[in-house]
């Protein structure tokens, strides 16, 4: 027995697979539960008690050495299967290119329009005093807007801003007119959310002063911007309204980009959609600033980016901008 397993012990020790099919072989002719090594440890129960230590501790030795001949092969089978794998030209990739956030892409075209009309991009912080996003811009100490359900405030003082509009004060408080720019920036209401209201959401704030602009002007930058970001069609209206910094005020309507003006749900049958807000800059804000109002005028708007993004793209629920949905977001794509 023990010239068996001396034999069987130079015969595996030689062995040496290139193959995963010799490897299998080699197993069902040592390993297997007929094979030889196998074998053996049937017959280890007939040996004699004197010789049971030695013949056991040889047969142990040819085991392992078998096992481990065994292993070696499956680790370089491993190692070849995922160099395989990885030279596979033809794998379809699956790396996800990310996309632009539809309010970015709305927002870059927004600039974009008023750059080519010689407008600057500026900003201002999202926490304001009371100051710039309100006193300054001509509200009455009593306006509701400063209540504190509408407007989330930080300290008697201080609070999210709630429009862009704080940005032209402090522009203005720095900088000497000629002044042409846009400001874009996130603006924060004490709202319930809805699918038409939300706590925060994006405006795009404008502002021009000059010696001698006027409504005139106004009206053709935003007519201007009306068509290129809705098409050459597009009509616009002016309806007066109030707003404590501009005088005249307005609210601006675009012919509805839905029915073209015939009438649908989106404009409530009435063929236009309301933008925007502008007007000419209250002489009062412009004196807060230490611009004097006897040498200059200026006009200035504010829009929600939200709104012209839902118009653009017939989104119908404000939500969907802030829930982070990659089935909704990745509908969106752009060259930017
Ligand atoms: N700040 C106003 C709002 O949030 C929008 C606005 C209206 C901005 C008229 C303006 C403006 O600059 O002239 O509702």
């Amino acid at each position: 027995m023990k010239d068996r397993i001396e034999n069987l012990l130079s015969e595996v020790e030689k062995f040496a697979a290139t193959s995963i099919e010799q490897a299998e072989q080699f197993r069902l002719k040592y390993m297997s539960r007929k094979g030889e090594i196998s074998v053996l440890f049937d017959e280890f129960k007939t040996v004699s008690p004197e010789m049971k230590r030695e013949v056991g501790q040889l047969l142990n030795k040819l085991k392992t050495i078998a096992q481990e001949k065994l292993d070696a092969v499956k680790g370089a089978g491993d190692a070849q299967e995922e160099k395989k794998s990885s030279d596979d030209l033809t794998r379809p990739s699956n790396s996800f290119v990310g996309g632009r956030h539809p309010l970015t892409i709305i927002r870059k075209e927004i600039l974009d329009i008023f750059s080519r009309q010689g407008f600057t991009v500026a900003d201002g912080p999202e926490i304001e005093d009371d100051w710039h996003n309100f006193s300054a811009l001509n509200f009455p100490e009593e306006h509701p807007a400063r209540d504190m359900q509408d407007t989330f405030f930080i300290d008697k003082d201080i609070a999210l801003r709630t429009h862009t509009s704080s940005v032209q004060v402090r522009v203005l408080e720095k900088t000497a007119p000629p002044v042409r720019i846009v400001m874009p920036g996130r603006v924060y209401r004490n709202e319930a959310i809805s699918a038409r209201a939300h706590c925060f959401f994006h405006q795009v704030e404008g502002l021009y002063v000059d010696k001698g602009v006027s409504f005139a002007d106004m009206k053709q930058v935003l007519l201007y911007f009306s068509r290129e970001m809705f098409g050459e069609k597009t009509e616009i209206r002016l309806r007066p309204s109030y707003f404590p910094f501009t005088e005249p005020s307005a609210e601006m309507d675009i012919s509805c980009t839905i029915c073209g003006g015939k009438g649908c749900n989106v404009c409530k049958h009435s063929g236009w959609v309301e933008i925007l807000g502008c007007g000419m800059v209250d002489p009062t804000v412009l004196q807060n600033c230490k611009v004097d109002p006897n040498v200059y005028s200026g006009f200035a708007f504010g829009m929600g980016i939200e709104r012209i993004t839902m118009l653009k793209y017939g989104v119908n629920d404000l939500r969907l901008f802030s829930e982070n949905d990659v089935r909704f977001l990745s509908q969106f794509k752009s060259a930017l």
